[in-house]
Parts: C-alpha cells; structure tokens; sequence
C-alpha cells in the first residue's frame, strides 16, 4: 500500500483493497463475494449503460477517538436504496444483505479507514447496476449490487468554511414527479452543465428552484438547503429533491439544541431573512452559505454578515461529527460499532 497522506486527501477515489458484490439472476440473490478487482465485466448493450438503471448511495465510516470503527445511519442508506429500487424497477436490497456488506467491506480495507486526527472518512459507494444485454426499454432481468470503499478528505476544499451559491433558473435537476426524490445516476448527468457553468463562475454550486413554478428553493448542487432564523431550522419540502440522512440528522439534533424545525415551501424571497444558510450532506456534513446570487434578476441574498459559518451552523455540525465519531452519546441509534482491532 503506498503511503496516504490522510490530512491533504480530497473528495476522489483511491484504490483500496477488496470490494464486496453480489448478483441478482431467475429472481434471486446470490451469495455474497469478496473480490480484489476494480473492474466490472459489462456487455454492452447492458440495460444500465442506456437506460440508465443505476442507483447508488453513499455513506461513511469513521475511525474514532476511542479507538473504534463506527459506520452511520447504514439502515437509512438501504432503506433509501430500495426506495430508488422501486422507483427504477430494480430488485431491492434487503436492509439486512446491505448492512451485511458495509460492514465486510468496511471491515476488509480496515487499514483504508483513515485516522481520526485527520478529519478524513471512509466513503462507502454501494452501487446497483442493470446488467441484462437488451435494446428494448425494459427492466434488466439480471442485476450486480457492489459496494466499494475509498478513503476521502472534505467534499469542498477549504472544509468548513462560508461559500458562494448562484440560483440557477435555466436549468432544472429534476421534475416534481420524476426522480428527484431517488439516487439514480440520470439525476447527476443532468446536473453536470449547470454545475460547470456555476463553477466556472467562481461559486461553489448551484441552486436549483422548483422546476414547476420557479418559485421556491429545491436543492444547492448534490445536497439539501437548511436556512436558520429566530430559532429555527427551516428546510424545504419538496417532491423533487433527494430525501438526505444528513439533513433528517440535523433536524433532529436542532430539535435537540432546542430550535424549531420547519419543513415547507422556500420561496427564493425568503433567502432575504435567514441569518445563517447551509448546504448538507454525507460528503461535506454542512457547507455554510455565505451569498446566493440570482444572476437573472441581478439580485444577491448575502447570509453571512462576516463570511464565516454563523454559531449554529457550527453548533449543529459539531454535534452532528461528535455523535459520528462516538464522543457524543448515540441516542437514535444512528451509528454501528464495528468490531476491529488493526
Ligand atoms: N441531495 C443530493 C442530490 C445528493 O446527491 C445528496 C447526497 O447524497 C444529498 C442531497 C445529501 O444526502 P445525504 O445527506 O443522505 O448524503
Ligand atoms: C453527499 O454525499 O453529500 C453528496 O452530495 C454525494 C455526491 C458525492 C454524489
């Protein structure tokens, strides 16, 4: 294994030792296999490669100050899994084969598991593919569910730490009642212009509004918005955004902390009256806002008064990493303890 340097790692892939797959033909799963290669034998013409029957999902496990290994909410992950299962027309992981696998696979690259001074984690990215070789528009009948590891650092480069945001209004991630609310490859496809075009433009990523009306805030990029004024957390609900673990997390430790927690309609207005705004997610855990600029409108809704992350933002994310790495106590039952010694 050549030598990582945990503390400068970014959000990329680097290869570890073993992934775990298993495969799906005549209606059943097969046995579970632990394989040191990268590579997929695909055929060409399978149903995932064109019409796009692909769901992932993504979580982390940490090394922690006691000495432990600890993966989060994995039951949430494969709940949701199945929740794009069915959408897509796929056959389901039960909670417990997913579960099964996170842990071996965790468990075979103990060694990728970064230290915890390093603030890294280990990503898991299980992944379902549609692997029956067809043309017609059909559901595959043969499946392959693997799930590979690879160690990361922070999703944005400067960690925690106040970014910009730009709404983008010519482009749509995804349709009221399409498949927003999945984790299925199509849905990123169709956010990479828009992505390019916000990067390119010096933000961090962009804001999609509702596709319908244009009205109300649906999601920032890949993750979920949180604004926080008098007291409250206010997160949007919305048919087209995808239902993030990260964010039901920091609702209830809002909750907690003693803050009311409000899911509803964001108008774009409203981004006006927060005093703090974070994107959130598995990668970056929160990505306080500073400015979201509408281009279109030439308007600009500065949160940050001083371009730093505000208390609470910071409050929440503290918490929310204390209870990650077992230092905080675990009163929901989101983290699993695994057994490793190395
Ligand atoms: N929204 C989108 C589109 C995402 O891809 C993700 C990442 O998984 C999130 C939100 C955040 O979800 P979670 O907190 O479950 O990682
Ligand atoms: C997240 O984990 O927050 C994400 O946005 C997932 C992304 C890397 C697909």
């Amino acid at each position: 294994m050549e030598k990582i340097d945990w503390k400068n790692l970014k959000f990329g892939y680097i290869p570890t030792d073993y992934n775990v797959r298993c495969h799906y033909a005549n209606g059943e799963w097969s046995d579970i296999e632990e394989t040191r290669d990268e590579m997929i034998p695909i055929h060409m013409a399978a149903s995932c490669l064109h019409y796009g029957q692909e769901a992932f999902e993504g979580l982390k496990a940490f090394r922690c100050p006691d000495g432990k290994v600890r993966i989060f909410r994995m039951e949430d992950n494969a709940k949701r899994l199945q929740s794009t299962c069915r959408a897509l027309v796929m056959p389901e992981i039960s909670t417990e084969r997913f579960c099964e696998m996170a842990k071996r696979v965790v468990k075979l690259n103990a060694k990728f598991i970064p230290p915890y001074e390093s603030g890294a984690a280990l990503y898991l990215r299980p992944l379902l593919i549609g692997t029956t070789p067809d043309v017609g528009v059909k559901p595959a009948k043969e499946y392959s569910f693997i799930i590979f590891v690879t160690p990361v650092g922070p999703y944005f480069k400067g960690g925690f730490a106040a970014n910009n945001y730009v709404i983008m209004r010519q482009y749509d991630r995804a349709a009221p009642l399409g498949t927003g609310r999945y984790k299925c490859a199509g849905n990123y496809a169709g956010s990479l212009l828009a992505g390019k075009i916000a990067h390119e433009a010096g933000y961090a990523g962009e804001f999609y509004l509702d596709a319908k009306e244009k009205k109300y805030i649906d999601e920032c990029g890949a993750a979920n918005f949180f604004g926080i004024k008098n007291n409250t957390y206010v997160t949007p609900n919305s048919l087209s955004i995808l239902p993030s673990i990260t964010n039901k997390s920091l609702q209830q430790i809002a909750l907690d902390l003693g803050l009311k927690v409000e899911q509803r309609e964001v108008p774009e207005e409203e981004l006006a009256t927060f005093e703090e705004a974070g994107a959130c997610g598995t990668a970056a855990v929160i990505s306080p806002i500073n400015r979201i600029d509408d281009m279109e409108r030439g308007l600009s809704y500065q949160i940050s008064k001083d371009g730093k992350p505000g208390p609470i933002c910071k409050k929440l994310y503290d918490t929310y990493r204390n209870i990650q790495y077992g230092i905080e106590p675990d009163r929901y039952g989101w983290v699993t303890v695994l057994d490793i010694t190395e």
